[in-house]
């Protein structure tokens, strides 16, 4: 019964998907339909491979070669995010120019023999800024984040109208002969629906109505939504998701995201996924019915520009992906996985014509084995015990697996792979090497603003930051005055008040008269790094004082319920303490405002612009000195290797070369917190360990080749906050050793 009732619905399932696409072209070449057991294309059941690389990330010099090495590796498929806040960074403007070229992006794919799987969302959470909504979103008059809302329902269909437009324009879905098999729509949207119940059971369905009714002709797919309605199909993201159970028998089992490692965060270490392991979560889920898996990240690029979120996320996105950074082979994690996929097609003929029985040696030992009519056997042995390897006799053969391994046996008699064994992968790294020793700076010191300047504006008491700045800037500058009378008790007894500033964050420099008196950010143990605190006695003298505090944006937030109603800046309260008549409360005075620094609206960052202003250079260029503009030129490195920028001297700030952002830098917080060095593989905790503790975050800054000028020199302007030394920066080309 239930058997016969699923063919039935597999089978309306494709007509649907078919006559949905006919209604809509005249042109059918072919047909991406599913059942329980896998995709099939063009009728033909695949065990599809997938790896997720996002264009904007990298520069589409770099696509092919990233591309190339996709293919190289084994995949059949390239996962990407659309970023709306790219392609509609002003509303009603998009851009498709350079690396927001998703069509070429997407091309490219194609000509490699490679499937896209379109991550429309439009929420992409990604740790990028704001989850990829562009920030007028937020001041859309009543809206309301991912939840039952008229105005974000048709602004969300507006941007996913226009891209499946697009790409239906270039032919891009499958059964036009395009590369896409399958798109998805919003984005491990189930913990939001938890936290406001009704209206997000209502947004959730309208979602997947919408999706279908945009026609694309391929399957969608709904991440981390256990309750995605049909045909939606529900998909696991994980470390692990062999237990996984699509929420029905007709949809296949996706693992739409393997975590190849774990972004790193400013403050935060490098985090590290043992290829093995990696492998192992892989080969499991595969032998447990799975179908399609997709490394999340496969290359994770880099957040150029002011890309990177508010959870503190590096410039780097490097994620321990099997290609690294800068577009080089991690190893052995790729080659591993390289291995794997071998492995896994040489089976696959066996995999997709059954689900596999289960044979158990002990409680930790298990084989599944795979048969076809045609008489393909494969198997896969397994080890779950994560200290002692096993010794087993399967079909009368004996085979050692170690622990926390699984082999797999694509005859049903030959071991081709085990997920804990290193065959035949490189072990070498990629090194660094500097070019030259230092470069010839100049400097220029930005000025701090005051109440009469021209682009200043005075508000009663303290406003929240992104509705100043409207993100188009990091910096906001908060301007007070405290007057102090002559009897003031401090001014004698030198015990300073104590000024206290609390921000909603995420970094702010505080001023007082002038002088940098200190710098706060979160740490890693409070939520989220938001609500820095500055608290310190301040030395102030009989008559006005000006307390200054340029509050810094390190991105928006990118995940949470209603995050668009998430506070940045300096929303107080802000306390003098030491008076004699107490406490002072600055918080609901009188405040001046001013977006972003001088040096940006001036465009210190173009060699147009930074003739604007006087730069010292020789002996006298500020050394240590916070809110610096600091200028060189340094020449294109010889030869093909990536270039980086060492960093580890300064503080931080921002980075351009040849006008174009690098991002943002912040060395001066160094990894802290749990640190230990991972020496077991097989568990959550340890996928996710921690090295390099007491060492920046990030030290190294990709600087991507094709915006350096071939054979000549390139204009090179950091804006350093806290104070650094740029004696110390270097270019360097990264190579393999
Ligand atoms: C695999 O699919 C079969 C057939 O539907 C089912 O009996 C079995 O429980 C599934 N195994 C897993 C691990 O989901």
């Amino acid at each position: 019964m239930d058997s016969v009732w699923r063919m039935l619905r597999i089978n309306i399932l494709v007509y649907l998907v078919v006559l949905s696409f006919l209604t809509s072209s005249s042109l059918v070449r072919a047909t991406v339909s599913f059942d329980g057991r896998s995709f099939m294309i063009n009728g033909q059941r695949k065990i599809l491979i997938s790896g997720s690389i996002h264009y904007p990330r990298s520069t589409p010099e770099m696509w092919p070669d990233l591309i190339k090495k996709a293919k190289a590796g084994g995949l059949d498929v390239i996962q990407t995010y659309v970023f709306w806040n790219v392609h509609e960074p002003q509303q009603g403007k998009y851009n498709f120019e350079g690396n927001a070229d998703i069509v070429k992006f997407l091309k490219l794919a194609q000509a490699a023999g490679l499937y896209v799987h379109l991550r429309i969302g439009p929420f992409i959470c990604a740790e990028w800024n704001f989850g990829g909504f562009p920030v007028w979103l937020k001041y859309v008059p009543g809206i309301e984040f991912r939840t039952d809302n008229g105005p974000f329902k048709s602004a969300m269909q507006g941007f996913v109208s226009k891209i499946v437009s697009l790409m239906k324009a270039e032919r891009m879905f499958e059964p036009q002969g395009g590369p896409i098999i399958m798109s998805q729509i919003e984005n491990e949207y189930d913990g939001v629906e938890y936290d406001i119940g009704a209206p997000g059971k209502a947004y959730l369905a309208w979602t997947a109505q919408m999706a279908v009714g945009q026609q694309t002709g391929v399957p969608w797919v709904m991440c981390k939504q256990w309750d995605a309605p049909d045909p939606m199909i529900d998909t696991c993201n994980g470390f692990y998701c062999e237990g996984y159970k699509p929420n029905k028998p007709w949809k296949p089992k996706m693992f739409t995201e393997v975590w190849t490692g774990w972004y790193t965060q400013w403050g935060g270490a490098n985090p590290h996924r043992p290829a093995e392991d990696l492998a192992f979560a892989v080969a499991r889920f595969i032998h447990n019915n799975g179908s399609f898996f997709n490394y999340y990240m496969y290359h994770g690029g880099t957040n150029f520009g002011r890309g990177g979120s508010g959870l503190f996320v590096t410039t780097s996105y490097d994620y321990d992906a099997p290609l690294d950074e800068y577009g080089q082979f991690n190893e052995p994690k790729y080659s591993h996985l390289t291995n794997l996929h071998k492995a896994i097609k040489q089976a696959e003929p066996a995999l997709v014509s059954s689900y596999p029985t289960v044979q158990w040696f002990g409680k930790n030992q298990e084989a599944h084995v795979f048969t076809s009519k045609t008489g393909a056997c494969a198997a896969f042995l397994s080890n779950y015990d994560p200290t002692y390897s096993a010794k087993i006799t399967f079909r009368n053969v004996q085979y050692d697996l170690p622990p926390w391994s699984i082999s797999i046996l694509p005859d049903c008699k030959t071991v081709v792979y085990n997920t804990a064994t290193l065959n035949n992968v490189p072990t070498t790294w990629p090194k660094f090497t500097p070019l030259g020793g230092p470069l010839s700076w100049q400097s220029h010191i930005e000025g701090m603003p005051s109440a009469d300047d021209r682009d200043t504006f005075s508000k009663n008491g303290l406003w929240e930051q992104i509705g100043l700045t409207w993100d188009n800037s990091d910096y906001l500058w908060y301007l007070t005055d405290v007057n102090v009378a002559a009897d003031e008790g401090f001014l004698k007894s030198g015990y300073w008040p104590k000024l206290t500033v609390q921000s909603a964050g995420h970094v702010m420099h505080v001023f007082v008269n002038g002088g940098l008196w200190g710098t706060a950010y979160g740490t890693l143990e409070s939520p989220n790094f938001k609500f820095p605190t500055f608290s310190k006695n301040v030395k102030l003298n009989a008559g006005v004082n000006k307390i200054a505090i340029l509050s810094v944006a390190v991105g928006l937030a990118n995940v949470g319920t209603h995050f668009e109603r998430y506070n940045t800046g300096v929303l107080g309260p802000v306390t003098l303490d030491g008076f004699n008549a107490g406490t002072r409360d600055l918080t609901k005075q009188n405040w001046n405002y001013k977006v972003g620094v001088y040096g940006e609206s001036l465009g210190l960052n173009t060699l147009s612009g930074s003739s604007s202003v006087e730069w010292i250079q020789g002996n006298s260029v500020a050394f240590k000195q916070p809110l610096t503009w600091y200028k060189t030129t340094f020449p294109t490195p010889a030869g093909n290797d990536p270039v980086a920028l060492d960093m580890v001297s300064m503080g931080k700030g921002q980075i351009w070369v040849n006008g174009r952002s690098i991002g943002r830098y912040f060395p001066a917080y160094t990894a802290q917190g749990n640190c230990e060095k991972c020496n077991y593989a097989g568990q959550y905790s340890a996928t996710k360990c921690q090295l390099y503790c007491g060492e920046p975050s990030q030290r190294w800054y990709h600087v991507p080749r094709s915006w350096l000028n071939p054979g000549g020199q390139n204009y090179l302007v950091v804006f350093e906050e806290m104070g650094g030394d740029p004696y110390w920066i270097r270019v360097a080309t990264r190579s393999r050793a």
